[in-house]
């Protein structure tokens, strides 16, 4: 079932960030920092044992980053991955929260779940204080991927996308003549 976070449960999401951080699938995190996040996180709990885990983070009043995403390798293919990134969208949604995003090497994962992918350039400066600690700051194989929640989101996200990759073409989306960066 999915739940969210205790404190009882920090070790056991160290365990599953570390594990997938050795093998450079995601990012480390300090025990502190989990410690002090830790409401951030929702877990999969199978019989009192820890085996996935995912978090959200607000990153600015509109956008939040869906970060720490993992599930224990014995557990995978079993549909919990995509169950825990539903609870964290609903908790976005719940928020009031118009676009969530991550920044993954799992792209056909989150196109599943209705993320498309948008260039890095198009996320708030803000969401690059991680990058800079990480061993593959400079050779970074990690794609950026999106979902708005709402059409204020959409819209925002096509403006977004627009400012980087065709300046010429955001006036229009900013008055709404252009909407849709990827459908769904
Ligand atoms: C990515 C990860 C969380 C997926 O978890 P999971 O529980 O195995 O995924 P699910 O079983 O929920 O899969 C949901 C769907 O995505 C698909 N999927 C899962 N992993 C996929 C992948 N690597 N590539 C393409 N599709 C994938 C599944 O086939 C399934 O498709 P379906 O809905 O059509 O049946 C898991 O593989 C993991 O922990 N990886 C290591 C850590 C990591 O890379 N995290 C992402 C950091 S952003």
């Amino acid at each position: 079932m999915i739940r969210g976070a205790k404190i009882p449960d920090v070790p056991a999401i160290n365990e599953l960030i570390t594990e997938n951080a050795e093998r450079g699938l995601m990012l480390f995190r300090p025990l502190g920092d989990l410690y002090e996040k830790v409401r951030q996180f929702v877990v999969w709990d199978e019989d009192g044992r820890v085996i996935g885990c995912c978090a959200l983070e607000i990153v600015w009043r509109d956008l939040a980053e869906v970060k720490s995403l993992a599930v224990h390798r014995d557990a995978r293919g079993r549909g919990i991955g995509a169950r825990l990134v539903e609870a964290v969208q609903a908790e976005a949604v719940r928020l009031g929260l118009d676009r969530i995003f991550a920044l993954t090497r799992e792209q056909a994962f989150f196109e599943k779940r209705g993320f498309g992918v948008v260039p890095k350039e198009s996320l708030p400066h803000k969401v690059w204080s991680d990058c800079v600690k990480c061993p593959r700051l400079h050779d970074c194989d990690e794609v950026a991927v999106c979902k708005p929640l709402t059409e204020a989101g959409r819209r925002d996200l096509a403006l977004a996308v627009a400012r980087v990759t065709d300046p010429a073409s955001a006036g229009a989306v900013a008055e709404g003549e252009l909407f849709d960066v990827f459908p769904g």
